[in-house]
């Protein structure tokens, strides 16, 4: 279905819930944030009814989030549900992966195709400090243990940070001997955060992806090798988001580039978003919110129906630069 600007709304993100095994410091303070209560989060089957409902408004791609959806009972299930769910044609995941090598051939036998997996740096130690409580081995074994179970693609979320001064040419290098897609994504100011060095997010601590560009090819050919070539059409690896591709002549995986703050990806949006306590949300950047949990208990499905009605007709045009939300990322789940 088109909302009220002519657009095709055909993706939903589902975040399972607000907790996460890490505390990235652009995304929750370190003591982590109020969490939501037991009644207050959709129970999984609610969720399989909603999403249910959301082919109604021809929803074809679903991707769980977080927090971390990982660390969320009944995960598999539900992936399962949606997998036999007709009309859904692609389950997909944004996680950490530190669960991964426990959970990755579950995920795939009951029906999850592809896995995006969130890794800023190559830097042990700046691992550890970016997320507070993560080893950047976890995460390593994490993509390996993807690779192995067969999800296609497998992507790299690297959220970049000027002050991280991260190894960008090492990260678009992952992607020439592995079938891995490796995205640089702009730091946006997404709810109240500490920020990188306490000071909270300012646009000096953003790196525009053309700049970002320019620096990997000049990298690059500093070391002989050939500078990012654009890439489209069937060339670019499977998915619903906003992301623009490249890639080395010859490399297996892609690099690309998600870039919400240099360049409006408004006019292309395709998605909406439901949280772990059952709000639509139609913008990532905007406050305003569905109530289609009280819908689902209250009225039933035709109710949350009127929901999703109401959330395409709310649908703003373009986030007119506004800054800052009530909900931290790990509550929106991205
Ligand atoms: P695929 O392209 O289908 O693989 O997924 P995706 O890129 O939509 O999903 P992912 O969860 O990996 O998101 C990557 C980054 O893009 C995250 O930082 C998200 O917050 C950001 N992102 C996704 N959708 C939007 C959006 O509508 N607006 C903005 N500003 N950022 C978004
Ligand atoms: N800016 C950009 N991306 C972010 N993410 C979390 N917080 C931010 C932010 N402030 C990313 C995570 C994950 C995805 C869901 O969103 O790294 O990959
Ligand atoms: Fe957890 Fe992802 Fe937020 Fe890091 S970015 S704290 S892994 S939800």
């Amino acid at each position: 279905m088109k909302d009220g600007h002519g657009r095709t709304i055909d993706y939903l993100r589902i975040s399972l819930t607000d907790r996460c095994n890490l505390r990235c410091i652009y995304c929750m303070p370190a003591e982590g944030v109020k969490l939501m209560s037991h009644d207050e989060i959709l129970r999984i089957e609610e969720i399989a009814r909603i999403a249910r409902v959301a082919t109604r408004i021809g929803i074809r791609s679903v991707r769980l989030t977080g927090g971390e959806p990982l660390v969320r009972l009944g995960v598999t299930d539900l992936v399962r549900d949606l997998a036999n769910m007709p009309g859904i044609e692609n389950i997909s995941m944004t996680t950490n992966g530190v669960l991964l090598p426990r959970m990755a051939d579950g995920l795939k036998e009951a029906g999850l195709s592809r896995v995006n997996i969130s890794l800023d740096t190559l830097d042990p130690e700046q691992f550890t400090k970016i997320t507070r409580l993560g080893s950047i081995q976890t995460t390593l074994d994490g993509i390996d243990a993807a690779l192995e179970a067969g999800f296609n693609p497998v992507k790299i979320n690297s959220v970049v940070v000027r002050q991280l001064n991260q190894d960008y040419l090492g990260f678009a290098k992952l992607s020439i001997d592995q079938p891995l897609h490796v995205r640089f994504i702009e730091y946006m100011p997404v709810g109240e955060s500490e920020g990188i060095d306490g000071h909270g997010w300012g646009p000096e601590d953003v790196v525009p992806s053309e700049e970002l560009l320019d620096i990997i090819n000049e990298r690059a050919k500093a070391e002989g090798l050939a500078p990012l070539e654009p890439i489209g059409g069937d060339d670019a690896p499977l998915g619903w988001g906003p992301a623009r591709y490249f890639a080395f002549p010859g490399a297996k995986g892609t690099v690309g580039f998600i870039s919400p703050l240099s360049r409006h990806f408004c006019g292309d949006c395709n998605r909406l978003r439901l949280t772990a306590d059952g709000k639509l949300r139609p913008c990532l950047f905007s406050d305003r919110e569905i109530d289609v949990r009280t819908a689902l208990r209250e009225g039933g499905d035709e109710a949350v129906y009127e929901c999703f009605l109401e959330a395409l007709d709310m649908k703003p045009d373009e986030h007119h630069d506004r800054v800052g939300t009530e909900r931290r990322m790990s509550q929106i789940g991205g």
